[in-house]
């Protein structure tokens, strides 16, 4: 423990022998490799956005990814106006039907979960679930017959955004809409006037002169394939079910996409909701969903034949932070990717899969049998907690909580089991956890904002993982473990890469 480690070594340096103080300073670097240290005020909420803490390359094609609801994004509002941020439990309430969707998704089953339509939980904590997500700016449309109503402050994001050559985005008249990144969704959405708000802040294809609903007998409507949902007035139906059931359906049709002034697709097809029920995916800020699944609808799908078909983001340690979202490889600069290969299975094809081998925790690989990991990994932008299968999870905890003997434990919260009370204790030393997937050395070293949640009022902290009930549902990679490092999606050549302290 590093606050105890300091009297320690003033004493070692007042009354002992140099062979003493050379034994101290081995033992300081083999820690060093072994744990890392977080400043426990750094998690508690900030109500400036000090933006990119690395700023992204400028080569390629790249977006400002943020919390909707925290500093960084345009609608902010602070101090008192701040929303409330939702308890560690409510968060993990929201994100085990999330995780309850991927997992019933990798087993092929696409139907809305019984018993989760409607549920007071998700319409009372809609915030929470933007507290988990990551969105990005983009605008739909680029001519309109009549005023448009903007979203926030349009220009905001062109500061730092994409090519960052000076020209501004400000020019294009698209619509901004925020939308949350994807990663498990294949039909890109957003919602359209006419909504149901007073003061609707939607896109309305009526008014685009760039706007087209496909009619019923395209080929872009027979693409939809399970998520076609019949014609009406020879306009194509779409329909997708959501995370925690509530669905998002209406008018498949297409529009200029604007990423920044320097991307923009035309022709880009999306799915205009207009079903108010779909509850969780347009609450708070968000507008919508940009899906960069593995079907054919997806953004990714769509802008193959311009970017090559690969995507990354970023997402950022605190939401006082940004990340990127960048479309394309990343060219020319010296990254370097761990890679593991994109593993595909059949029942679940939209979903990004790689094979988890192994974990360590403070340099040690955990003693688990390869069965343990049985089916491949998911990963998804959306999920917060880590799932592991069962055995592999039990293997963590006891070694995590086995380097942190020296803090006092606190009760479980949900389904968190290993917590901690951090009252009066600013740094904490955690293990370095690092996840071990298939491939030539793919070993990726968490982030230190990667491995616990909490912080917030009661100096709570746990670790940020949980266990499947089994080993053989598969282990899904959540958004907090991401934190920092560059996820790559290379669908073209078949990797999955980690860039680490990418932002
Ligand atoms: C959505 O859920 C409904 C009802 O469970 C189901 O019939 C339909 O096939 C699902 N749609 C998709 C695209 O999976
Ligand atoms: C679709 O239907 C329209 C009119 O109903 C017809 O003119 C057109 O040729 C059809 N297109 C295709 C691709 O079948
Ligand atoms: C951008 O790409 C070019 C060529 O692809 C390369 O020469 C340059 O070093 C790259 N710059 C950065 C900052 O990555
Ligand atoms: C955490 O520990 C402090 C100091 O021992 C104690 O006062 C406080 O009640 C504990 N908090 C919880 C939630 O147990």
């Amino acid at each position: 423990m590093a606050v105890v480690a300091l009297p320690l070594l003033l004493l070692l340096l007042l009354g002992s022998s140099p062979t003493a103080l050379v034994a101290v300073a081995a033992d300081g670097e083999h820690e060093a490799a072994q744990f890392t240290v977080l400043d426990m005020t750094l998690l508690k909420p900030h109500d400036a956005c000090s933006g990119h803490r690395v700023t992204p390359s400028q080569n390629g094609s790249w977006v400002p990814l943020y919390h909707p609801l925290g500093p960084c994004s345009p609608s902010f509002k602070g101090g008192a106006a701040r929303a409330k941020p939702p308890s560690l439990a409510d968060l993990l309430r929201q994100d085990q039907l999330r995780a309850r969707h991927i997992h019933r998704m990798a087993s092929g089953d696409f139907r809305v979960s019984k018993g989760s339509r409607k549920s007071p939980v998700w319409l009372e904590e809609s915030q929470i679930h933007n507290k988990q997500r990551m969105g990005i700016d983009v605008k739909y449309g680029s001519q309109f017959s009549r005023q448009q109503v903007m979203h926030g402050p349009a220009a905001a994001t062109d500061d730092d955004g994409g090519g960052g050559d000076g020209s501004s985005g400000e020019s294009s008249p698209g619509v901004t809409q925020t939308v949350v990144l994807d990663t498990a969704s294949d039909v890109p959405w957003i919602n359209c006037v006419p909504c149901a708000l007073a003061e609707c802040p939607y896109y309305d294809p009526s008014r685009s002169t760039t706007y087209a609903a496909f009619p019923c007998n395209s080929t872009a409507c027979k693409q939809l394939g399970r998520y076609a949902n019949g014609c009406v007035n020879n306009q194509c139906q779409y329909r997708v079910n959501s995370t925690s059931g509530p669905t998002s359906s209406g008018t498949y049709g297409s529009d200029v996409l604007t990423l920044d002034s320097h991307n923009a697709i035309t022709g880009f097809k999306f799915g205009c909701n207009n079903n108010d029920n779909n509850g969780d995916d347009s609450s708070g800020n968000n507008n919508g969903i940009m899906a960069l699944g593995r079907g054919a609808q997806s953004l990714m799908a769509q802008a193959s034949s311009t970017y090559g078909n690969a995507f990354s983001y970023c997402i950022p340690p605190r939401d006082s932070e940004k990340g990127f979202f960048r479309i394309g490889v990343p060219g020319g600069a010296p990254y370097m990717f761990v890679t593991t290969p994109m593993l595909t299975d059949r029942r679940s094809p939209s979903l990004y899969r790689a094979a988890l081998v192994g974990i360590s925790v403070a340099g040690e690989r955990l003693n688990v049998p390869p069965e343990a990991f049985a089916a491949s990994a998911v990963l998804d932008s959306r999920t917060a907690l880590t799932r592991l299968p069962l055995t592999a999870y039990g293997a963590l905890r006891a070694a995590f909580r086995d380097k942190m003997a020296a803090y006092r434990r606190a009760p479980a919260t949900e389904e968190m089991d290993t917590c901690y009370n951090f009252t009066g204790v600013r740094f904490v030393k955690l293990p370095k956890v690092a996840l071990v997937f298939d491939g030539n050395n793919a070993v990726v070293e968490l982030d230190k904002y990667g491995i616990l949640v909490g912080g917030g009022e009661d100096d709570h902290g746990c670790l940020a993982f949980t266990a499947n009930s089994n080993d053989a549902a598969p282990a899904i990679l959540g958004n907090v473990q991401q934190k920092t490092i560059e996820v790559l999606h290379d669908v073209a050549d078949r990797n999955i890469g980690f860039r680490r302290l990418a932002c």
